[in-house]
C-alpha cells in the first residue's frame, strides 16, 4: 500500500494509524500561491482537517477522483492491475520527464511539484526516484541550500513550499518497504533535523517542521526495530517534546504519534525510563499538554496519544511508581468524559491507567 501523505493504514486494524499529515504542495500550475503560504492537500485521515489558522483548501481533487482515468489506464495497460496505485511509474513517460527535469533542470521546482502529484499514482514511484542517477543527489541538495535561510525574515513562502515538495518526495522513500531500509542506512533523516530544530512560529517554517515529521512519521509508522533503533541515536525525542511544547496542532499530533511509537518500543521505553531527566522530561510535557486541552479547543487526537504514552510508561515499574505522582489530576477526575464518549479504546486505556497505578501500594 502506497502511504504517500500519511494517510491511515485502513486495511491494518492492529497498527496505530499515522495522524494525517496534510501534505504542502506548491499551488496548482495556474493557480496563484495564496498569500499565506503552502497549499495543503489530500489529507485521508480526517475529512474535515484544517490547519492551526483554520483554513481547509480542499485542494485534494487529485487524490480521489481519478476513477475514470483508471478505467483507461486498465484498457491500455494489460499490465495494470485494475485498482489505483497498480502502474509503474516509468510508464508514464510524463515521470521520465520530470525525473530528468529534477536531476537536470532547468524545471526543478516544477519537476519537485509533479512529480508529488504522482506519489499515490505509481507503487513504484520511489523505488524510481531511489534509482534514478541524480535523483536523491538532488533532493537532498534541495533541502541542504535552504540550511543558510533557516532564519526569521529569510525563508521565503516559495522556498518553504519547495523544500516541503521535496520532503514530500522523500516521504515516499521512507513509506516504500523496498525502500524505507536503504533510506534509513543512507541516514538521510539527518538532513531533517536542522528544520525540527527549528523554532519560528511563522507559517514558513511551521510547514517544514510539520512535512520533515511527516517523514519521521512515515518511518515510524509501520513497526520497525531498526528505525527506532536509529531513531534513538538522534536528538528526535527533545525535538519532538519541543514541537508538543509549541508548535501548531498539527505538528504536535504527529510528534506525539512518533514519540508514541517509540515507547511502544521496548528499547524505546527503556531509553526514555533509563534516567530521571528524560523521564520528566517527557511526562513534563504530557502534563502541559493535558493542562492546554481544558483550555482551547477540543482536545481530539492528542487526548488519545496523551493516554497512550502515560499507559506505556506505566508499563515500567520504576514509571509507574513516578506516575502515581505525577499523572495530571485531569486524567483522575472525570473532565474528559464527556470529550472520550465516543472513544471507547482511549476510554479503556485511560481506565486501565487509573486502575494500574491504583494498584499495589508502592
Ligand atoms: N542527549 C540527551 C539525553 O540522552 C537527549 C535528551 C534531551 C533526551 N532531552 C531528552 C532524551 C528527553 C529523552 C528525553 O538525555
Amino acid at each position: 500500500m502506497n502511504m504517500g501523505g500519511g494517510g491511515p493504514s485502513t486495511n491494518n486494524p492492529g497498527s496505530m494509524s499515522m495522524p494525517g499529515v496534510p501534505t504542502p504542495m506548491g499551488p496548482g500550475m495556474n493557480q496563484q500561491i495564496p498569500s499565506g503560504g503552502p497549499m495543503l492537500m489530500g489529507n485521508t485521515l480526517n475529512n474535515n482537517n484544517s490547519n492551526e489558522n483554520g483554513e481547509n483548501n480542499g485542494n485534494n481533487g487529485n487524490n480521489g477522483g481519478n476513477g475514470g482515468n483508471d478505467a483507461n489506464a486498465t484498457r491500455n495497460n494489460p499490465n495494470m492491475v485494475n485498482n489505483r496505485g497498480a502502474v509503474h511509474a516509468l510508464d508514464d513517460p510524463n515521470v521520465y520527464h520530470w525525473i530528468c527535469q529534477l536531476t537536470y533542470g532547468p524545471q526543478k521546482e516544477q519537476a519537485l511539484l509533479e512529480l508529488g502529484r504522482k506519489r499515490e499514482q505509481f507503487d513504484d514511484l520511489a523505488v524510481v526516484l531511489w534509482s534514478s542517477f541524480g535523483v536523491m543527489t538532488s533532493l537532498l541538495n534541495e533541502i541542504i541550500s535552504v540550511y543558510p535561510m533557516l532564519q526569521p525574515q529569510m525563508l521565503s513562502n516559495n522556498l518553504s513550499n519547495r523544500v516541503c515538495n521535496a520532503l514530500v518526495l522523500l516521504q515516499c522513500v521512507a513509506s516504500h518497504p523496498e525502500t524505507k531500509n536503504l533510506f534509513l542506512q543512507a541516514h538521510i533523516p539527518l538532513f531533517l533535523f536542522p528544520f525540527l530544530n527549528t523554532t519560528s512560529r511563522q507559517r514558513t517554517f511551521e510547514y517544514l517542521r510539520l512535512t520533515s515529521l511527516g517523514v519521521i512519521g512515515a518511518l515510524v509508522k509501520n513497526d520497525s526495530q531498526d528505525v527506532i533503533t536509529f531513531l534513538l541515536r538522534t536528538d528526535i525525542v527533545p525535538l519532538c517534546l519541543r514541537i508538543m511544547e509549541s508548535s501548531s496542532e498539527l505538528s504536535k499530533t504527529v510528534a506525539i504519534f512518533i514519540l508514541q511509537k517509540i515507547l511502544l518500543d521496548d528499547v524505546g521505553l527503556q531509553y526514555i525510563c533509563a534516567t530521571l531527566e528524560r523521564f520528566y522530561a517527557v511526562t513534563n510535557v504530557l502534563k502541559d499538554m493535558v493542562e492546554h486541552l481544558t483550555v482551547s479547543t477540543p482536545p481530539g487526537r492528542l487526548l488519545k496519544h496523551i493516554i497512550r504514552c502515560y499507559l506505556r510508561l506505566s508499563d515500567d515499574l520504576e514509571a509507574r511508581r513516578l506516575l502515581k505522582i505525577v499523572l495530571p489530576a485531569k486524567l483522575r477526575d472525570n473532565t474528559f468524559t464527556e470529550v472520550l464518549r465516543d472513544d471507547v479504546g482511549s476510554k479503556r486505556c485511560l481506565a486501565q491507567l487509573l486502575l494500574t497505578l491504583n494498584e499495589e501500594t508502592s
